[in-house]
């Protein structure tokens, strides 16, 4: 069959002839139409994720959207190495698939789907959250907190605050959900930090990690309400790996510290979160600004400048 095939770790995809697959027990075949290029699967193909294989050659794609055989519209996630989702077929568990609306497009369902899991599946199964609370999104200028900021207002939160560094996408962030934004660039991030977590922040989704988590975590040990719990969920670590975290940050205060992804979330809480987020996408407004690509180009595509769109390929 047609696929994009990962020879090495440090190598793109070549497009080229890989194996059908064979099912195995417990497994369905899916027809695929259209998978995203999120940093997960580049992770996974680079063989840097936590949960990468490394067993080489295999097909990209942690998710896509396709037909079953009895022509079902599916989405469907983490395909059985080394049969990824970027190729004309993809074998999965059965329990790894959820329909996909007549509403929403297949390239706009691929393009949503693991960005906006980030934040339903870590609202909904790590975070306790409850409606009427407030959301600190940190980094919310990519397509998954862009994605946060909606979909927190959309399961019912008071407050929404959003910060990041690019000025256009925080100031359409308060068009689109935020009630007020953060730049990490500016010499008041830390006063802006202390006077929010003093009126209470409930929930941090962080996609950073690094300086600017230091700094929540610190404010919100600091400068939060006695007794008030803020539970600060790590999601990603565009900003840096790792956090020099104080003892007393955890010993002073009810800050919970809880990460939210591949092992924190089971597989199917995550396929079901992104089930949930599908069924209501359109009608809660949750889109991403997409590009939508033949995979036979996926090298060139692979290695094309970072685009503020998100890549979708389409087989
Ligand atoms: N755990 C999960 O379930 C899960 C699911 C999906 C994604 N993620 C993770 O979430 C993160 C974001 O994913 P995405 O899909 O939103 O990516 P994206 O669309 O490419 O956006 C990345 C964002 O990160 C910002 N950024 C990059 N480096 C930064 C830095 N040093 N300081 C501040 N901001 C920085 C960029 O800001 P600018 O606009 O200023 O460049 C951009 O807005 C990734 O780490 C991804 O792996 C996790």
């Amino acid at each position: 069959m047609k696929a994009a095939i990962v020879t090495g770790p440090t190598v793109a995809p070549v497009y080229g002839e890989f194996p059908y697959p064979a099912l195995q027990e417990g497994e369905i075949r899916v027809g695929v139409t259209a998978s995203a290029l999120s940093h997960l699967t580049r992770a996974r193909a680079s063989g840097s994720h936590y949960s990468a294989q490394n067993e080489y050659p295999f097909v990209p794609g942690v998710d896509g959207v396709g037909r079953l055989e009895d022509g079902t519209r599916v989405y469907f996630a983490m395909p059985r190495s080394p049969f990824g989702a970027m190729a004309e077929q993809s074998v999965v568990r059965a329990s790894h698939v959820v329909p996909v609306p007549d509403d929403i497009s297949d390239v706009a369902a691929a393009a949503v789907a693991n960005a906006g899991m980030s934040s339903w599946a870590a609202l909904r199964h790590r975070a306790r959250f409850k409606a009427g609370e407030t959301v600190l999104v940190n980094g919310a200028t990519g397509a998954s907190g862009q994605l946060a900021v909606r979909i927190a207002k959309h399961l019912g939160a008071e407050k929404v605050i959003a910060t990041g560094r690019n000025p256009q996408a925080l100031a359409a962030l308060l068009r689109n959900g935020a009630d007020a934004v953060i730049s990490l660039l500016d010499q008041d991030f830390g006063d802006q930090l202390q006077k929010h977590s003093a009126s209470g922040i409930d929930v941090v989704l962080d996609y950073l990690w690094g300086n600017s988590a230091f700094k929540i975590l610190g404010a919100a040990a600091k400068y939060g309400p006695a007794g008030r719990a803020v539970r600060f969920i790590q999601i990603g670590s565009m900003a840096g790996t790792e956090v020099a975290i104080p003892a007393s940050i955890l010993r002073s205060s009810c800050v919970e510290l809880l990460g939210s992804g591949i092992g924190s979330v089971s597989l199917e809480n995550l396929v079901s979160s992104i089930g949930e987020m599908l069924a209501t996408a359109t009608a809660a407004g949750l889109d991403v600004a997409t590009q939508p690509v033949p995979l036979s180009e996926i090298a060139d595509a692979w290695i094309a400048e970072e685009s503020s769109r998100r890549i979708v390929f389409t087989v």
